[in-house]
C-alpha cells in the first residue's frame, strides 16, 4: 500500500489530492514503477490516463467497464489474482502495489504486508481518509524525512499462532 496521508487522516478532496508535493509524486513514481498497480475507478479516472511504466488494474463493480490501457477487476480478490497472473511472466517481481483511493486501501488492507506512508504535515479539509489500522499488528521499520514530509515504512507483524 502506497499512500500520502495528512495529519487528520485525509487523503483526498473532491476527487483530487489536496496538496501538491512534487517530491512525493516522484517517490510514488519510483516506488510503483515497473510493478502492477491496483487503483480504484475514481482514482484512475481522476488521473485520467494509465500511469506509464506500470501495469494498472482498475477496480470497479461495473461489469461493463472498459478503459484504454488498463486491466479491470471487480473485487479485490479478483484484482489480486489477476495481479498474480500478470506477475507470472516477471521473475523477481512479486510486488503488487495498492495506490488507492480510500475504498481500495480499505478493501486491500487485510491482504497487505507492507505500507509505505508519506506523512504530510497538514490538516486540510477532505472527503476521503486513509483507513485506520491496528498499529500493534504493524511494525514501523524505516522513517525517512524528506523536503516537507516524512516517508514511513510499516511491515505487518505475523504473530505465531495468532490471526
Ligand atoms: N493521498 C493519496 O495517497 C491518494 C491516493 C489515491 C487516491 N487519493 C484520493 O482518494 C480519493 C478517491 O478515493 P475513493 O475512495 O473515493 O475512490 P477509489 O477508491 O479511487 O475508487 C472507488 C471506486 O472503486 C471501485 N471499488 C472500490 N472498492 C472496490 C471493491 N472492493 N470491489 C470492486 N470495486 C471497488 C468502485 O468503482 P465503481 O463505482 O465503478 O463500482 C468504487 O466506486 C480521491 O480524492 C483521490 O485523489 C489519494
Amino acid at each position: 500500500m502506497v499512500a500520502a496521508v495528512a495529519e487528520n487522516g485525509v487523503i483526498g478532496a473532491d476527487a483530487d489530492i489536496p496538496w501538491k508535493i512534487s517530491e512525493d509524486f516522484q517517490h510514488f513514481k519510483a516506488t510503483t514503477l515497473g510493478h502492477v498497480l491496483i487503483l480504484g475507478r475514481t482514482t484512475h479516472e481522476g488521473i485520467g490516463r494509465p500511469l506509464p511504466g506500470r501495469t494498472t488494474v482498475v477496480l470497479t463493480r461495473d461489469l461493463d467497464y472498459v478503459a484504454e490501457g488498463v486491466e479491470v477487476a471487480h473485487s479485490i480478490t479478483e484484482a489480486l489474482e489477476l495481479a498474480d497472473r500478470l506477475l507470472e511472466g516477471r521473475p523477481g517481481d512479486r510486488q503488487v502495489m495498492i495506490g488507492g483511493g480510500a475504498a481500495v486501501y480499505a478493501a486491500a488492507m487485510p491482504y497487505a504486508d507492507e505500507q509505505v506512508i508519506s506523512e504530510i504535515p497538514l490538516s486540510p479539509p477532505g472527503d476521503t481518509h486513509y483507513p485506520e489500522f491496528a498499529e500493534k499488528r504493524w511494525r514501523e521499520v524505516r522513517r525517512e524525512p524528506r523536503d516537507g514530509f516524512t516517508i514511513v515504512w510499516w511491515e505487518r507483524v505475523f504473530a505465531c499462532g495468532g490471526s
